[in-house]
C-alpha cells in the first residue's frame, strides 16, 4: 500500500495530522471490523457438531467464551476455525463476473451480483473446501451455497456453511477430492456495494452539481473475499478472469486490458460487458476493478508499446489538465524501475487513478494503481511543490511494486516490513529519476530516517520482523502498516545498499526477482541473493554475512547511539531511549547489541570501519589538535552519534566559523541528534540549544527544518509561558538573516528558488519568520491577500507561499477575512486548496471565531466528517486555541465518542494533539479528572493515546521543573548583542 502517513514536511503540522488520519483510516476499518465481528455470533453451525457435541447443540459460536470448554477444544482444532488456510488445495484460476448497481434497489441498499468460479488443485485428500468469503450473500444450489465440479460433472456435497468469525465459506463434499485433480468451485452471490472502502466499494463526488458514483476496490490486506470467494492468502496466487457488466455511460477497468465489449438486455434494461485478459499469476490483494465515469490523459497502448495513462473525474482530467503531471513522471519512473530491476515491466498497461475517497494514500493494484486525488493529481495554479513532491514519490513508491511485492510477493504479512520499506526506499531513487534536479534522495534522512528514529527510541517500539504464527487476524494485519514498517525498513535497506554499494545491491536484487517471479518469498530470500553478488566479487568486504549484520537491524527493536570518546579513541554503542527511566521489558536476541557500519571524516579524511562489539578502540579516532571527527555521513546508517565534549565543541565551533565544511545532510544530523540526546539526558539542553547558534547563517533547507523541529518541542512547552518572550527575540534574530537573504534572492517574493530544498526553505522562512512577527513578514502576507480579497477570481499568491500567507491573513485579520478564507474553501473543489484554507481558519486569533469553528467541525454540512478530527487538532496548533479545543474535547467528548470512538484510529492523535502542550500540574489534574469522568462511554481507539498522554505530560512536568530556568536564561544570553 501507498505510504498513507508519508507527506512531505512541507504541508507542515496540518499536513501530517491528515497523513497520519490517512493511515488510520485503513486501520480503523479493521477495527471496525473485528468489533462488527464479534457482535456476529451466528456462526453457522459446523456439520459434525451435531453429533459430536449433543449438550451444547446451542453453545453457537466457537469463539465466545460462553462455549463450554470441551466444545471449544473439540472445536478449535477444526480448520475453519484458524485464521490461515490449510495446504491441502491450491488456486489455479479464478473467472469472476461482477455486476454494480450504481442505484440504490428496493430496499435502499447499493449491491452489486456476482458470479464464480475458483479452480483449484487438490493437494492432499480432504473433504473440505475452505475458502474465503465475507459479507457475500450466496444463491442456493439444491440447497448449498456453491457448486463443486469436476470438469464439468457435479461433485456431491454434504454440506456448506459459513465461519462468519474467520470469513469462511465452508463446503464439505460428500467423499474425498483426489490429490493431483482439479475442480472448480461455483458460487453466485450479491454484495453490499458499501461506501466502506474495502473490497469492492462505493465512493461519491460532485460535478457541476450533479452526485456521480464510482464503484472501485480496495483488497489489501484481507479484503478480496468481499468482493468474490477467494483463498485470499498472498501466496495463494493464480491467474483471473475478470469480466464487468455495467450501464451506460459508465467504463470499466481491470488489471488487464480488456479484451472483448459486448451488450445484452436483462430485466428489459441494456448492459456492457466488458471481458478483461487473463492476468499473470498474482495475489487476490492484487486485483483491482473500477466501474466510472473518468476520463484519462495518456497513451492507451497496444501490443507493441505499453499504456500507460492518467485517469481521473472528467471535470480535473479534462478541463483543469490535473494528470498531465503525473503522465510526465509515470513513463519515465516505469522506465526507470525496468532497467534498475533488469526486468521488463510484466503487464501490457499501466494506469494510475485518482479516487475522490480513498482511505491509504495510494495501492499498488497490479496494472491498475489507485490513489487519493492529492498523490496523483497536481494543478500548476494551486498546488505547492510539497504537493509536487508527494504526487512524484507515491507514483515511484507503487510503481516500484509493481515488481517489488507484484511479482514477487512476501508469504505472508508478517514480512510486509520488506515490501513497504523497500518500496519506501527506491520510491527516493524513481522520483530522482523523473525529477534529476531535486536531490530528493537527501530527504529520506529527515522524511524517514530522522522521523522513524523518533517512534523507535520508545521501549514500547518493535523490531521489524515478526513471525508468522503471530500474525493471523485481519487486525493483526491491519497493525503492521505503521512507520516502522515503512520507514524503518527504508531506512535500514537504504543502510544496507549503501554499505554494499549500489552496483551489487542491483545485481543481488535482479537475480531475487529473477528467482522468484510470480512466486514468493521470505525476507531472508533477499539476503541469500545479496549475499550470492558479494561473494562472485572481491572489492567490496564485508566482516560477516549479511545474514548475520541485518538479523541485528531486523530482529531486535531499536537502534544504538554510538559514542565516541576522542580522546582514547574508544567507540561504545548502546540502546538508544528517548526516555532515559523507561525501562525495557521485549527481550532481544543480541542483548541490544548492532553490527554498526560506520563512516567517518577527519579533516579531508574519509573513510569506514564496522563496530561490532560494545567497544572497541579505533586508532583513528584518537584526535589531538583542532581536527573534529563526523561520524555517520550523510546519515546512511540507521543509528544516532554523541561524542566527547570536546569534539562537540570543535564541530560547534566548525560550524560557527564555516559551516559549509560540513555536509548538509550532516548539519541537519548533528542538530537532530543533539536535541534528542539532550531528550535522553545524553547531553545537557544547552549543549541542544548550542547547535542552533549558528543556524543564522545557514541557507540550506535540511539543518533548518532539524533545528525547527528541535525547537518545537520548546514552542510546546513554553509558548504560554515567560519563557516565550526571550525564546521569540532569538527566533526573530536567527531566522531574520535567512528572511532578506531570500527577500532578495526572489526578487522580494515574487520568483520561486529553483531547487526543491531551496523552494521548502524559502516556505518554512516565511512561515518561521511571520509566526515569529517579523514585521515586514506580517505586511507581505497581509498585502498579497488583501490583493486576493479585492478579486476573488485572481488569486496571485503563488501556492507554496498559501498556506503561510492564508494564516497569517487570518490571524492578523478578523472577522471578515475569516469569512472570505471560508467562503473559499466552500467554493474550491481542489483537495489540496481545501486542505491549506481549513487549515488557515484554525489560524484566528479571536477566541469566539475559534469556537464557532470547533462547532462547525461536529457539523457534516460545514466540514466533512473525516476531516472534523484534523480540524480540531489544527486549532490546537494555535496557542490560543489551545485551551478552547480542550474545553470543547472534553465538553463534546459524547458527541465525539459516538461519532468516531469506535471507528477512527485518527481518535487518537486527537488526544495526543489537544493534550500535547501539557506541562503544568494543574493540567495533569484536568487528565485525570476528564478520564475519571468519561469511564461511560470511556475513550474506545483512543484509549491508548490517553493512557500515553498522562505519562507524556508527566514526562512534560518533569522537563519543564528541570529546564524552564536554564533554557530562559539561554535565550536571554544568546540575544544580547
Ligand atoms: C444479505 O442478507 C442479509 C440477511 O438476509 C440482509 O440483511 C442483507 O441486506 C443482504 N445483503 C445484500 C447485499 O443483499
Ligand atoms: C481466460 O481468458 C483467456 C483470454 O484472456 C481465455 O483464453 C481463457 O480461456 C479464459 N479462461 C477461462 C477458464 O475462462
Ligand atoms: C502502437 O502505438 C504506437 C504509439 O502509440 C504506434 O507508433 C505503433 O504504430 C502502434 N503499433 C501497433 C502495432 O498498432
Ligand atoms: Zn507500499
Amino acid at each position: 500500500m501507498g505510504k498513507g502517513f508519508y507527506v512531505s514536511k512541507l504541508v507542515l503540522a496540518v499536513g501530517i495530522i491528515f497523513a497520519v488520519a490517512a493511515v488510520s483510516t485503513i486501520i480503523a476499518l479493521a477495527v471496525v471490523y473485528s468489533q462488527e465481528k464479534g457482535k456476529n455470533n451466528d456462526v453457522a453451525k459446523p456439520p459434525e457438531t451435531t453429533t459430536s457435541s449433543s449438550g451444547t447443540s446451542t453453545a453457537t459460536t466457537t469463539t465466545t467464551a460462553t462455549a463450554t470448554a470441551t466444545a471449544t477444544t473439540a472445536q478449535s482444532n477444526d480448520p475453519w476455525n484458524k485464521y490461515r488456510l490449510p495446504k491441502t488445495l491450491s488456486p489455479v484460476h479464478y473467472d469472476v463476473e461482477l455486476q454494480p448497481f450504481l442505484v440504490k434497489n428496493a430496499d435502499g441498499l447499493y449491491v452489486f451480483r456476482g458470479k464464480s468460479t475458483a479452480f483449484f488443485i487438490c493437494n492432499d485428500a480432504t473433504d473440505l473446501i475452505i475458502i474465503h468469503s465475507n459479507k457475500l450473500n450466496h444463491t442456493k444450489f439444491n440447497s448449498f451455497d456453491a457448486k463443486l465440479q469436476d470438469g464439468a460433472t457435479d461433485v456431491a456435497l454434504k454440506s456448506t456453511f459459513f465461519q462468519k468469525d474467520k470469513q469462511f465459506l465452508v463446503v464439505q463434499a460428500a467423499a474425498n477430492l483426489v490429490p493431483g485433480k482439479q475442480y472448480g468451485l461455483y458460487t453466485e452471490f450479491v454484495g453490499e456495494l458499501a461506501d466502506d472502502l474495502a473490497g469492492f466499494y462505493r465512493s461519491e463526488y460532485l460535478e457541476d452539481g450533479v452526485t456521480k458514483i464510482i464503484a472501485t476496490t480496495q483488497m489489501q490486506a484481507p479484503d478480496a473475499r468481499k468482493a468474490f470467494p477467494c483463498f485470499d492468502e498472498p501466496a495463494m496466487k493464480a491467474t483471473f478472469n475478470i469480466t464487468l457488466k455495467y450501464r451506460q455511460p459508465y467504463k470499466a477497468m481491470s488489471n488487464m486490458r480488456e479484451i472483448d465489449r459486448s451488450t445484452v438486455t436483462e430485466d428489459g434494461q441494456q448492459w456492457t460487458v466488458s471481458k478483461f485478459d487473463k492476468t499473470p499469476k498474482m495475489s487476490s490483494y492484487l486485483v483491482a476493478f473500477i466501474v466510472s465515469e473518468f476520463e484519462a490523459v495518456g497513451d492507451p497502448g497496444n501490443a507493441t508499446v505499453t499504456g500507460v495513462q492518467i485517469w481521473g473525474r472528467k471535470k480535473a482530467i479534462q478541463d483543469e489538465n490535473q494528470g498531465e503531471y503525473a503522465l510526465s513522471v509515470t513513463k519515465p519512473i516505469l522506465d526507470f524501475f525496468a532497467e534498475y530491476y533488469r526486468t521488463p515491466y510484466p503487464l501490457p498497461k499501466s494506469d494510475q487513478v485518482a479516487l475522490p475517497d480513498f482511505s491509504a494514500g495510494a495501492m499498488e493494484n497490479w496494472g491498475l494503481v489507485t490513489y487519493r486525488e492529492t498523490a496523483l493529481l497536481f494543478d500548476d495554479q494551486v498546488s505547492s511543490i510539497g504537493n509536487k513532491e508527494r504526487v512524484v514519490t507515491v507514483i515511484a513508491h507503487e510503481l516500484a511494486h509493481q515488481w517489488f511485492g507484484n511479482l514477487v510477493t512476501i508469504r505472508w504479512w508478517n514480512d510486509l516490513w520488506l515490501n513497504e520499506g523497500f518500496a519506501s526506499y527506491v520510491e527516493y531513487l524513481g522520483a530522482d529519476k523523473a525529477e534529476p534536479n531535486w536531490n530528493i534522495k537527501d530527504l529520506i534522512v529527515l522524511n524517514d530516517v530522522h522521523r522513524v528514529m523518533a517512534v523507535d527510541a520508545l521501549a514500547s517500539s518493535h523490531p521489524l520482523t515478526s513471525r508468522e504464527d503471530e500474525v493471523n487476524s485481519p487486525s493483526e494485519i491491519s497493525a503492521l502498516f505503521d512507520s516502522i514498517a515503512y520507514s524503518k525498513g527504508a531506512s535500514v535497506i537504504r543502510m544496507l545498499s549503501e554499505f554494499l554499494t549500489e552496483p551489487l545491491f542491483v545485481d543481488g536484487l535482479a537475480s531475487y526477482l529473477k528467482g522468484f517471479e510470480y512466486s514468493n518469498t521470505v525476507y531472508s530470500d533477499l539476503w541469500t541473493h545479496l549475499q550470492w553478488a558479494v561473494n562472485n566479487q572481491t572489492a567490496v568486504k564485508l566482516p560477516l554475512p549479511i545474514k548475520d549484520i541485518m538479523d541485528t537491524w531486523v530482529l531486535q527493536m531499536g537502534f544504538p547511539v554510538v559514542k565516541i570518546d576522542t580522546a582514547t579513541g574508544v567507540v561504545t554503542q548502546k540502546h538508544f531511549l528517548l526516555d532515559p527511566d523507561s525501562v525495557v521489558t521485549r527481550p532481544s536476541p543480541f542483548d541490544y547489541k548492532w553490527k554498526v557500519p560506520i563512516s567517518y571524516k577527519i579533516s579531508s579524511k574519509e573513510d569506514n570501519i564496522w563496530l561490532q562489539n560494545e567497544s572497541e578502540t579505533v586508532e583513528d579516532f584518537k584526535i589531538t589538535g583542532n581536527d573534529w571527527l563526523l561520524v555517520n555521513l550523510n546519515v546512511t546508517g540507521y543509528y544516532r552519534v554523541n561524542y566527547d565534549d570536546n569534539n562537540w565543541s570543535r564541530l560547534l565551533n566548525q560550524l560557527q566559523t564555516s559551516h559549509q565544511a560540513i555536509p548538509v545532510i550532516n548539519r541537519a544530523q548533528i542538530i537532530d541528534d543533539a536535541f534528542n540526546l539532550a531528550r535522553a539526558k545524553q547531553i545537557t539542553t544547552i549543549q541542544a540549544l548550542d547547535t542552533t547558534k549558528y543556524i543564522s547563517a545557514d541557507r540550506e533547507y535540511m539543518p533548518w527544518q532539524a533545528a525547527l523541529s528541535g525547537l518545537s518541542y520548546f514552542t510546546q512547552m513554553f509558548d504560554r509561558t515567560e519563557v516565550f518572550g526571550p525564546m521569540k527575540k532569538y527566533m526573530k534574530m536567527q531566522v531574520n538573516p535567512l528572511f532578506e537573504y531570500f527577500k532578495q534572492e526572489t526578487g522580494n517574493w515574487t520568483n520561486r528558488p529553483v531547487s526543491l530544498t531551496d523552494q521548502y526553505c524559502e516556505i518554512n522562512t516565511l512561515s518561521t519568520a511571520c509566526s515569529y512577527d517579523i514585521e515586514d513578514c506580517l505586511k507581505f502576507a497581509s498585502e498579497l491577500f488583501s490583493q486576493w480579497m479585492a478579486t476573488p477570481q485572481q488569486n496571485n499568491i503563488h501556492p507554496n507561499l498559501r498556506t503561510n500567507v492564508y494564516c497569517t491573513a487570518v490571524a492578523q485579520g478578523g472577522e471578515q477575512e475569516w469569512n472570505f478564507v471560508w467562503d473559499r474553501f466552500q467554493l474550491t473543489d481542489i483537495a489540496q486548496e481545501q486542505d491549506k484554507l481549513r487549515a488557515a481558519l484554525a489560524c484566528s486569533k479571536e477566541p469566539w471565531i475559534l469556537n464557532r469553528f470547533l462547532e462547525y467541525s461536529l457539523d457534516p454540512t460545514m466540514i466533512r466528517r473525516q476531516d472534523a478530527v484534523s480540524t480540531i487538532s489544527s486549532v490546537v496548533n494555535n496557542p490560543i486555541g489551545q485551551s478552547l479545543a480542550w474545553d470543547f474535547v472534553r465538553a463534546k467528548w459524547k458527541t465525539l465518542y459516538s461519532m468516531f470512538g469506535e471507528s477512527s484510529f485518527s481518535f487518537g492523535n486527537l488526544i495526543e494533539r489537544v493534550t500535547r502542550r501539557f506541562s503544568t500540574e494543574f493540567e495533569l489534574q484536568q487528565l485525570l479528572q476528564f478520564k475519571a469522568d468519561n469511564q461511560n462511554p470511556g475513550f474506545g481507539t483512543a484509549s491508548q493515546a490517553l493512557e500515553q498522554a498522562i505519562e507524556k505530560t508527566k514526562a512534560n512536568i518533569n522537563w519543564v521543573n528541570q529546564n524552564k530556568a536554564a533554557v530562559k536564561k539561554w535565550f536571554e544570553d544568546a540575544v544580547v548583542p
